[in-house]
């Protein structure tokens, strides 16, 4: 969603920040903006505009010495994506300038009750921060304008504050949503996420909720933080361990396509980060929080509820423990009954997603443990949830998540089987295979490209399988309709007759997952049922119960595992179907890459 990038040292500050928003561009966004400081007027210029950065590099003269400024990417949340309302903000006099990720609540009670009169140009929130700091700063000192108004702000916010008469300075603070601060000797760059502050940053620093910056620059650029009551406090510095050439596409048309042929790549790195003597192993610390737990609760919310469904089977078949998977946004509100002896499971690629934050404050209350899958171990549900466990995916740009899902059910797995009491397979050797298998799976994507060119030419489909087959089928839905459009829907091979057959006639593409023995006859006798009414089908099937005829036959897998494996065909279905379409595969429409509002 909105991102945030701002500037203060020695470089040109518009060259780091537009190619910090470039790096923020795959969160997803709608319209963009920069305020800098032009060292020769000794005041800040703002360009805006509507659609992609690339637009505000062309569209405006950046050709100023420059060292301090702030930039956004702006997914809008309250009014139209236009350019009055996307970011940066001014107060009414122009005086202070800010950028904001995040929701206030409270906002239209703090126009009634402080701005009564003050002329709001847009439809934000953020413009009555602006607003509120500048009132304030009529009879305090800037600083202590910027104090007093966080302290009145309910809701979520990453914010950066620049003041016209202080032009040496940002202002920053944090409550709920992203923001990280990077420093080298070059200056200090503040970004709501990790991809933001790479090439520039030799380290980075993660900040807490309701702490209060200030960074400057006298002589040496430098930041203070401070915690809710102005004390201050030294955050822990972490080293910089990605590099530019981490997050670029790598020879690849677009980072989907790279991200889904990493996969094999990302099961051995997984294998190798969980592997201790020549053992799966999971930390001792987390095993023991499993010990006589009677139900395992997992939340989460898109790709990642969909590797959550296949956790399910992983624990109820291998530890015998119970487990409910529950959509984040409904849990957050519409708590179920819960076992007294339970343990939550949070799975985030980004560790972000707002729903599942709302979960985690429920969860924490009511005295639950809680451990998060994650991708990124420094993210919000990480340090606030009492485990983690890192899924080692690396950076995934494109929005439709693909190396993420497959890491995340693989670590999945290692988890249900660290803590089974009997392991009947050796579960590193057959996570090998799968890796192996993927390879020439992938070697084979021109296949795959052809298959869609001739049988996908309807505006909607569906994806049918039993059991982990149906959970495959729900993220291969999601993928083909999250970036070419196409209505699909995954659904129960065996519900299909209880209605939604009727949606079938000619040529309506059917696509079946068959991987597992004791459901694939009936999931046969479903694919002649639409067949027999018109469909175009495609069937992907494990060769140990495949038919000669099937479109895509995988290598054989040890069957639970054959998730990881069906699922990467789907990928290639939904990656070539937008390609042919002509579409914006890593940026989808509408889409964000990380979901930080509820
Ligand atoms: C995946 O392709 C989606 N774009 C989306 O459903 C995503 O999985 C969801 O927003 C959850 O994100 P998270 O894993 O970062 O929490």
């Amino acid at each position: 969603m909105c991102g945030i990038v701002g500037y203060i040292g020695d470089l040109r500050a518009t060259d780091v920040i537009l190619n910090g928003l470039k790096k923020l561009e795959y969160r997803g966004y709608d319209s963009c903006g920069i305020s800098f400081l032009d060292s020769s007027k000794k005041e800040f210029t703002t360009y805006k505009t509507v659609g992609r950065v690339d637009l505000l590099i062309n569209s405006f003269d950046y050709n100023v010495e420059n060292k301090v400024g702030i930039g956004h990417t702006r997914w809008a949340t309250h009014g139209e994506p236009n350019q009055v309302n996307s970011h940066p903000h001014s107060s009414s006099s122009k005086r202070f300038i800010v950028v904001h990720n995040g929701v206030i609540d409270n906002y239209l009670e703090l126009i009634a009750r402080y701005l009564e009169g003050v002329k709001l140009i847009s439809e934000t929130d953020t413009e009555v921060i602006a607003n509120l700091v500048e009132k304030f700063s009529q009879t305090m000192s800037a600083e202590e304008a910027v104090r007093k108004t966080l302290s009145l702000l309910e809701g979520s916010y990453a914010l950066l504050i620049m003041d016209n008469e202080e032009v040496n300075k940002i202002y920053a603070a944090k409550n709920k949503s992203p923001l990280l601060i990077g420093s080298s000797d070059k200056g200090i760059t503040f970004g709501s996420d990790l991809m933001a502050l790479v090439g520039n940053s030799e380290y980075y620093y993660l900040i807490e909720d309701k702490t209060f910056i200030v960074a400057k620059t006298n002589g040496k650029p430098d930041f203070q933080a401070y915690d809710i009551i102005g004390k201050k406090v030294k955050l822990d510095q972490h080293k910089m361990d990605l590099a530019d050439n981490e997050i670029d596409k790598g020879g690849y048309e677009h980072f989907m396509l790279k991200e889904i042929s990493e996969q094999p790549a990302v099961i051995r790195r997984i294998l190798a980060k969980y592997m201790v003597d020549g053992k799966l192993k999971i930390s001792d610390e987390v095993k023991a929080k499993f010990i006589n737990k009677k139900r395992i609760y997992i939340i989460a919310a898109g790709t990642s509820i969909h590797a959550g469904f296949i956790g399910k089977y992983y624990f109820e078949n291998l530890t015998k423990i119970p487990t409910e998977v529950f959509i984040a946004s409904e849990f957050a509100y519409n708590q179920p009954l819960l076992e007294k002896d339970g343990i939550f499971i949070l799975i985030s690629q980004s560790g972000e997603t707002a729903d599942l934050r709302a979960c985690l404050v429920n969860i924490r209350q009511m005295g639950y443990p809680s451990l998060t899958i994650t991708n990124v171990i420094t993210s919000t549900l990480a340090r606030e949830a009492d485990m983690r466990l890192e899924i080692f995916a690396g950076p995934e740009i494109a929005v439709a998540s693909t190396k993420a899902y497959v890491a995340q059910v693989t670590v999945l797995a290692i988890l249900a089987y660290s803590l089974a009491k009997e392991k009947s397979f050796d579960l590193g050797f057959e996570l090998s295979r799968v890796s192996i298998a993927m390879e020439s799976l992938i070697d084979q994507k021109e296949y795959i490209e052809g298959l869609v060119t001739r049988k996908l030419k309807k505006r909607n489909c569906f994806y049918i399988g039993r059991g982990i087959d149906y959970y495959t089928s729900l993220e291969a839905a999601l993928k083909l309709k999250e970036i070419s459009y196409i209505q699909t829907e995954g659904f129960a091979a065996g519900e299909l007759k209880h209605g939604t057959i009727a949606l079938i006639e000619k040529d309506v593409p059917v696509i079946a997952i068959i991987t597992q023995k004791n459901t694939s006859h009936n999931t046969r006798s479903n694919v002649h049922e639409v067949k027999a009414r018109g469909a175009t089908t495609i069937i992907i099937s494990l060769e140990s119960v495949a038919d000669n005829s099937d479109d895509i036959i995988l290598s054989d897998v040890h069957q639970m595992l054959a998730p990881l494996l069906s699922v990467v065909p789907t990928q290639l279905i939904a990656y070539y179907k937008a390609k042919e379409l002509n579409l914006d595969i890593d940026k989808p429409r509408n889409l964000a890459k990380s979901v930080t509002v509820e």
